[in-house]
């Protein structure tokens, strides 16, 4: 493997790993688009890491499947990547044994939970079910969890939403990953995912309040897996063991 696209949502997601690996902001990134690239080398592999950037009319970062597919396009076209890692933070099932703070690589499809259309023939479309690399050997290199991640443009669940994600197995919940799925799939580029734990979605507590005490802690781990995780893709033929 030689060169990784790491695609993430928020500034504050990306911080840790882009420091960590030292990456340099691409001066002629995107034009005309609030996406922020960075890149440079670790273990003989290009690592890029796209962040969505800002919004400018809400003056927050840009989250969800919309700016996901079109920054996760730009970068496979810029970069051809041998490999797409869709990155960040998500809400975790206790119910499949989830803990805040848990690293999970993603197992299965990817599916949507939130797309729900009952006319013949585009239910499934709806779901998706765009496929994951299998990466359950690196999991167990690195020590981290595997399982389904679930995708949808909401921070809370509605009760139909959790049925869906509990009938998928769905391990982890967060807002882009499907989406990344969906464009890699259409260009033919390996994916998977690395999401980080930060609230419960089956736990007590109120998730943007659990989400926002627990983003530091959990970005952190996030990086320091994805360090690892590169030095062993860069050791490592495709598919990687
Ligand atoms: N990102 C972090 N926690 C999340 C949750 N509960 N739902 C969706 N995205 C998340």
């Amino acid at each position: 493997v030689t060169s990784v696209a790491v695609v993430m949502a928020m500034r504050s997601e990306a911080a840790p790993l882009v420091a960590s690996l030292r990456l340099r902001e691409v001066a002629d990134g995107p034009e005309g688009l609030p996406f922020r690239w960075y890149d440079g080398e670790h273990h003989g592999v290009l690592v890029t890491v796209a962040t969505n950037g800002v919004d400018s009319r809400h003056g927050v970062d840009n989250i969800g499947t919309n700016p996901a597919v079109l920054n996760t396009w730009l970068t496979i076209e810029q970069y051809r990547p041998d490999v797409v890692v869709t990155a960040g933070t998500a809400g975790g099932f206790a119910a499949r044994g989830a803990v805040v703070g848990d690293v999970y690589l993603s197992e299965g499809d990817f599916v949507f939970h939130d797309r729900r259309i009952a006319v013949p023939g585009f239910t499934e479309y709806g779901f998706g079910r765009y496929p994951s690399t299998d990466v359950t050997g690196l999991a167990g290199r690195l020590g981290a969890k595997t399982g389904v991640v679930s995708t949808g443009n909401s921070l809370d669940g509605t009760e139909v939403d959790l049925q869906l994600m509990a009938a998928n197995n769905a391990s982890v919940k967060e807002m882009e990953a499907a989406a990344v799925a969906w464009v890699c799939w259409l260009s033919d580029t390996p994916v998977f995912a690395v999401k980080a734990v930060t609230d419960l979605v089956d736990g007590p507590a109120d998730t943007a309040e659990e989400f926002l005490q627990n983003l530091t802690m959990a970005t952190g781990r996030l990086a320091a897996t994805m360090v690892e995780l590169i030095a062993l893709l860069g050791e490592s033929g495709w598919p990687p063991e």
